[in-house]
């Protein structure tokens, strides 16, 4: 049994290979010789989810799985969510998407907010979702160097740092995206 991963990151086909049982194969898009952009314009995170695994399917005819990621910050009505990776606009990059997101929330008290991963999987045409949530809070300046995107001003519920001051080891086992991840290979598991 094979399945396209829909991420163009060689290490996220790798990590996920290891978690999976053998008999099934992770294949890359580079794989199946997807080499365009995949569309990702629905208005939100589990439309984007199984927009891009239903592009594969439909496209390339291999089963398929799909993750998209957000943060989502309680007093600015659940943004940046699904504009997480552009929010900042023309400008974006994780510099200006922070910055954006630390002049809003100026002034606010009130910083609940958290990370949600939703998996999509299509197999032969039908789709099954999982999802992975992070609560936390947002700090009012950026604190540590590891990690990526708004890890360096989320704090996760339980404990006193940010993402960007954990290991990766330590964040990649109580993340969102390896709460989906998990529960993906969970499902996996019992069709091997
Ligand atoms: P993607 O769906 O994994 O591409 O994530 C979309 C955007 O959300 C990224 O560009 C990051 O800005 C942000 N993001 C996703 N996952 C994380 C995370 O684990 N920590 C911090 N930011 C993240």
């Amino acid at each position: 049994m094979k399945f396209v991963f829909a991420t163009r990151n060689k290490h996220k086909v790798a990590e996920i290979q290891l978690l999976i049982p053998n008999p099934i194969r992770v294949l890359s898009l580079h794989d199946v010789h997807c080499m365009e952009d995949i569309p990702e314009t629905t208005p939100t995170i589990e439309g984007n989810a199984s927009q891009k695994a239903f592009y594969v399917y439909e496209k390339y005819h291999h089963n398929c799985f799909a993750d998209d990621t957000g943060l989502e910050i309680e007093a600015l009505s659940g943004n940046p969510g699904v504009r997480s990776a552009r929010y900042a606009g023309e400008d974006m990059n994780e510099e200006n998407n922070i910055r954006k997101v630390l002049n809003e929330m100026d002034g606010i008290a009130h910083r609940k907010a958290r990370f949600k991963t939703v998996i999509s999987l299509v197999i032969d045409g039908s789709e099954m979702q999982f999802d992975g949530l992070m609560h936390g809070s947002i700090l009012h300046e950026k604190r540590g160097s590891n990690g990526f995107g708004y890890d360096p001003i989320f704090i996760p519920d339980g404990y006193s740092r940010t993402f960007a001051e954990m290991e990766l080891s330590e964040k990649n086992k109580i993340s969102h995206r390896a709460m989906a991840v998990n529960k993906l290979v969970e499902y996996l598991q019992k069709l091997a």
